[in-house]
């Protein structure tokens, strides 16, 4: 285990039951909290991507925290993922099944075309909304070049949706 692995590890909050019984929500606040610790985790995440792509795409919300850090540390823009109903302008969407129900994300329509994306979001779980956001992308003209969450939860076998792209994480439990 690489050492940002363990660091991440000690900074995972577990909460029960949010935001719905049975579900044990995976809190990475304390990790953001802590500066050192963040930015050991961003540049070994930075160090896998250097010089290979050209924009990172953060995924509501708190892709939009991880995203943004990256983004500056590796001199590249950074384009949010965003909720349906949230962007001024032209834009194109992606509907998605959520465990109950559907969600809708956004981006600009001339956000990224011709553009090498790194793909960033906090945890996988499902893989729905990565999947979802991975279209959307491509869909606006983009080449994925990767997806990279700080957490996986690995029993929900997120990465079945992201087949064909190279997905990383820094740790999983
Ligand atoms: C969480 C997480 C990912 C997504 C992962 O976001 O930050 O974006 O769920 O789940 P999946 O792999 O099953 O699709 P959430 O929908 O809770 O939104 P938030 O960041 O706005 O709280």
């Amino acid at each position: 285990m690489s050492n940002a692995s363990q660091v991440l590890l000690e900074r995972v909050r577990d909460i029960p039951d949010f935001p719905r019984p049975g579900v044990l929500f995976k809190d990475l606040n304390p990790l953001f909290a802590d500066p050192d610790a963040f930015a050991l985790v961003l540049g070994e995440v930075a160090s896998g991507w250097e010089g290979t792509i050209d924009l990172v795409a953060g995924i509501e919300a708190r892709g939009f925290v991880v995203g943004a850090a990256l983004a500056q540390r590796m001199g590249v823009g950074f384009l949010p993922v965003r909720k349906a109903g949230k962007l001024p302008g032209e834009t194109i969407d992606q509907t998605y099944d959520l465990e109950y129900g559907t969600a809708t994300i956004e981006i600009p329509a001339d956000a990224c075309e011709g553009k090498r994306v790194l793909l960033v979001d906090d945890v996988l779980a499902t893989g729905g909304t990565a999947a979802a956001a991975v279209s959307l992308l491509e869909r606006a003209g983009a080449t994925v070049v990767g997806i990279e969450f700080l957490l996986e939860v690995g029993f929900l076998e997120g990465r079945r949706l992201l087949e064909g792209h190279e997905v990383a994480v820094v740790a999983t439990v």
